[in-house]
């Protein structure tokens, strides 16, 4: 067998491509960024073709600067950027639209229209999932009535939909030459159209967004014994290598974590923060604004389950200090500029740039600065925010306590904002709970790389994998009780303050 473990993680700013050695040891990386392309107020979109062309590029790079080839590579998984929509034409490959972004609110009358008879009830209950703006369905809604040609290519079973796992998966089995369509439950559990229960689509929910199944990828293992398909020989590994591993980003950190115990949980610090709680085999339903989702199903096992706490803006919300302010030339800046105060001198800011996610669920809210006076600075602003990071996780560790009855003990943490120690502390100070980093940060390559590596017996189980587990630093909480609960409180009335400010 081969020595190494190839994952590709195509996520919301960047994509890129890891190699791992047993041990869960990073070999190589290379990682690109992509456009983020925003056609007016609230759209998001990236260029399918430009994702395949990165897609392309951080493997080959990665090969060569590790002076490695697809014979070195026992396996490959993809994890991606979730929700994000693509529909393209089964026999060009050419996509017929931009990729629509989970970011992006465009479809907010279609998400407020199913809650206005009784469809969203039905949605909550069978896909576990709160109408929003969020997820596929609607954004399939959109392109199939706002994009000329679409809806016959569809009927005529010519326009395929796919998530950017099933796109990537696509094109490197070979595209519009035999290329094979499909996706995992993890994914398909994002779009408003699968049961939770029989992990199917179900005709119903699909009769609600008026997608004909035939656009639909077919949904396969998390980790699957028997590959979606080998890349290609001509494609950017040069050779054959068998695609085992699928899994949406967010459940792939949740592995690379080790989190395959009920009542373990991670919080993956991104574009936007995702805080999953392992729930095992029982199908939790959310009464406090957490999602149901599934967590991974590995080859014929039963699938585990998941709540989630998805936060829209987080890590973004440093990107806009940098990009639309210039206040920092940055993300590590946010730091130091954070650092020269001794406390958020009283200002609170709200990114809810996207509405807010959970547990609010609020696509009315938009994002607001509270509590200034003359003598703020932007070292409050930069306070502010990286406190709007760890507030916005606390609101979601909140939730899942109320749904779950778990009190963790301590919140597992990734990504890449989890470089930053001050924000850090200030999550163990917010939440009352140690945080803990794990020596691997990528977590969310790895977990694929482990979905991948288990289906091909790289790996022989998780027990395994949870060796390979260390943790890196941990953070304790210094703010007294007292301190603690008033900043919460100022948060929650900032919150109020962001709700219904548009239609
Ligand atoms: O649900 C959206 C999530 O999958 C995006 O993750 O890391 O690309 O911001 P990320």
């Amino acid at each position: 067998m081969a020595d190494f473990v190839g994952a590709l993680d195509q996520g919301t700013t960047s994509t890129r491509f890891m190699v791992f050695d047993h041990g869960g040891n990073e070999i190589a990386r290379h990682q690109l960024e992509h456009q983020q392309i925003l056609p007016q107020a609230g759209w998001v979109e990236h260029n399918p073709t430009e994702i395949w062309e990165r897609t392309r590029a951080v493997i080959q790079s990665t090969l060569t600067k590790a002076n490695l080839t697809h014979t070195d590579l026992a396996a490959l998984g993809i994890t991606n950027q979730r929700e994000t929509t693509v529909v393209w034409n089964r026999r060009t490959g050419r996509p017929y639209y931009n990729a629509i972004v989970w970011q992006d609110t465009r479809t907010d009358r279609i998400a407020s229209a199913l809650d206005r008879d009784g469809r969203g009830d039905t949605i909550r209950h069978r896909a576990g999932l709160p109408p929003a703006t969020y997820f596929s369905g609607g954004k399939v809604q959109w392109i199939l009535e706002n994009v000329d040609g679409v809806r016959e290519a569809a009927e005529a079973g010519e326009a395929v939909f796919g998530n950017i796992d099933t796109w990537v998966l696509w094109n490197l089995t070979g595209g519009p030459d035999g290329g094979v369509h499909v996706t995992d439950p993890t994914n398909a559990s994002r779009t408003m159209l699968m049961d939770l229960e029989t992990l199917d689509w179900d005709d119903q929910l699909l009769s609600f967004f008026g997608i004909p199944r035939a656009m639909l990828p077919t949904i396969r293992p998390s980790s699957s014994p028997d590959p979606y398909g080998v890349t290609r020989a001509d494609g950017p590994l040069g050779g054959e290598v068998p695609l085992s591993g699928d899994l949406g980003d967010q459940q792939a950190a949740t592995v690379g974590q080790v989190c395959f115990a009920p009542g373990e949980a991670k919080n993956t610090y991104g574009t936007g923060n995702f805080l999953l709680l392992n729930t095992g085999e029982e199908l939790v339903r959310s009464k406090a604004g957490m999602l149901t989702t599934v967590c991974y199903r590995f080859g014929d096992q039963a699938p585990v389950y998941a709540l989630e706490g998805s936060i829209a803006v987080t890590g973004s919300a440093v990107q806009w200090l940098r990009d639309q302010l210039g206040i920092i030339s940055g993300a590590a800046q946010s730091e130091s500029l954070a650092a020269q105060v001794e406390d958020n001198g009283g200002v609170y800011f709200v990114p809810a740039f996207s509405g807010l996610f959970a547990p609010y669920w609020r696509s009315d809210a938009r994002g607001a600065i509270v509590g200034l006076s003359r003598y703020n600075t932007n070292a409050h602003l930069a306070r502010a925010t990286l406190e709007s990071i760890c507030y916005q996780s606390r609101d979601v560790v909140e939730a899942m306590r109320e749904d779950s009855g778990v009190s963790l003990d301590v919140l597992k943490v990734d990504g890449g904002v989890t470089a930053n120690e001050l924000c850090m502390q200030m999550q163990a100070d917010i939440l009352g709970v140690p945080v803990s980093r794990p020596v691997v940060a990528e977590t969310t390559a790895l977990g694929a790389a482990y979905a991948a590596g288990l289906a091909v017996g790289f790996w022989n189980d998780t027990d395994e994998l949870r060796q390979n587990w260390n943790e890196d630093k941990r953070w304790s909480p210094e703010w007294s009780q007292d301190q603690r609960e008033t900043g919460y409180a100022a948060w929650k009335k900032a919150v109020e303050r962001t709700l219904g400010w548009v239609d």
